[in-house]
């Protein structure tokens, strides 16, 4: 038998995504066919915590590649640094960073490859103060994160939006109605931007640009005016008034980001509906936008990055992310990525583009 050249690990941390399991494929295979073992880490950094893997094979990875979820299972809890236990219906936080690396050091586990959005954070603080080598990929939908000009999941998610843009029309249109999508991406408005232009909204509300609903109005007003008796709106769930609050669904203890935001479209259509007396209408895609089959675009990204990872591994190039960066795949110090969520540039061109084509941005 050939011999083992080293030993990798790989985890799905965070939110589901789709194109997880087309990264772990490209990892595992590109690990073996160059001669190294490579554990599957279950559950995200709770399987890192507790010990949880197996090693994988080719079997374990075939026919995964258009399969939405991640086969490794993930959480967004279960901070090594912040792991929340309940004791007397409390949570009580402990470090376990020492579970971590006697983990991965009884196993001889050289490099770990996180594949996670901001539980990439985890992976930057694993390197810098456990002296863990790891090597992330950018994972979410919300295309937040520094240093990649893509994340992938991104592309199917704005796809489902603009697929729900398309349906919301027709309805919108023969009930003479205005009708609201609410999309998600936390505190970035990429979803909402991107799938707005695609599906021909009206009304773009991001979380980069407070809005003012008397803009709002006199967009729908404008469009009566010229015998387009609906309209369609684009609130990420980040969105907010001018001087408003943000929309907060609801706090999940112990998660990496405990703030879950939601409700902003159902609140701007109840103000359009009582300012103008129009029918109005909001929808929340949800979950729609996370689950099922990756598209195309990002099966090849994700495959891309699946292999960039585990050559950055084998060429023992660690604390890096894998990046897009025009059609080119680079590497990044994963320090730099953790910090601040990469929002809209409100100078960017295709903000430019969408003010162009008359859209509103409640400005
Ligand atoms: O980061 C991905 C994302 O889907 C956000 O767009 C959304 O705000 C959040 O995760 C929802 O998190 P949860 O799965 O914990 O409800």
């Amino acid at each position: 038998m050939a011999q083992v050249k080293g030993r990798l690990a790989v985890l799905t941390g965070g939110g589901d995504c789709p194109g997880l399991n087309a990264v772990i494929r490209a990892v595992v295979k590109t690990a073996l066919k160059n001669g190294y073992e490579i554990y599957g880490i279950e559950n995200g950094f709770n399987g890192l915590i507790t010990g949880t893997m197996k090693l994988m094979d080719y079997a374990s990875v075939s026919g995964i590649l258009p399969r939405g979820g991640t086969i490794l299972g993930t959480t967004n809890r279960d901070n090594p640094f912040h792991f929340a236990v309940e004791e007397n219906g409390k949570y009580v936080f402990y470090d376990k960073r020492e579970e971590v690396v006697k983990n991965l050091r009884d196993r001889n586990i050289e490099a770990l490859v996180v594949i996670g959005g901001g539980s990439l954070n985890i992976a930057a603080k694993l390197a810098a103060e456990c002296d863990v080598k790891v090597v992330g990929v950018p994972k979410t939908i919300d295309n937040d994160l520094q240093c990649t000009e893509r994340t992938f999941g991104f592309d199917t998610a704005m796809a489902m939006a603009t697929e729900a843009l398309d349906r919301l029309h027709t309805t919108a249109e023969s009930h003479h109605r205005v009708m609201a999508l609410e999309v998600m991406g936390r505190y970035a408005g990429w979803i909402a931007l991107h799938s707005g232009i695609a599906g021909g909204a009206d009304v773009i509300l991001l979380p980069e640009i407070p809005y003012d609903i008397n803009s709002v109005l006199r967009k729908i007003e404008e469009r009566r005016k010229s015998g387009k008796k609906f309209s369609i709106i684009v609130v990420a769930e980040g969105a907010k008034p001018i001087g408003g609050e943000l929309s907060v669904a609801r706090v999940v203890e112990g998660s990496f980001e405990p703030l879950r935001l939601g409700g902003a479209g159902e609140k701007l259509v109840r103000e359009i509906e009582n300012r103008t007396g129009i029918e109005s209408r909001c929808t929340v895609l949800g979950y729609l936008q996370r689950g099922g089959s990756p598209t195309a675009f990002d099966r090849v990204l994700s495959t891309r990055y699946g292999v960039a990872a585990a050559e950055a591994c084998i060429r023992k190039e660690y604390n890096v992310m894998v990046s897009l960066q025009g059609d080119k795949i680079v590497t990044e110090p994963i320090a730099k990525v953790a910090a601040q969520p990469r929002l809209v540039p409100l100078d960017s061109e295709i903000i430019r583009t969408g003010r162009q084509m008359g859209l509103c941005f409640g400005d």
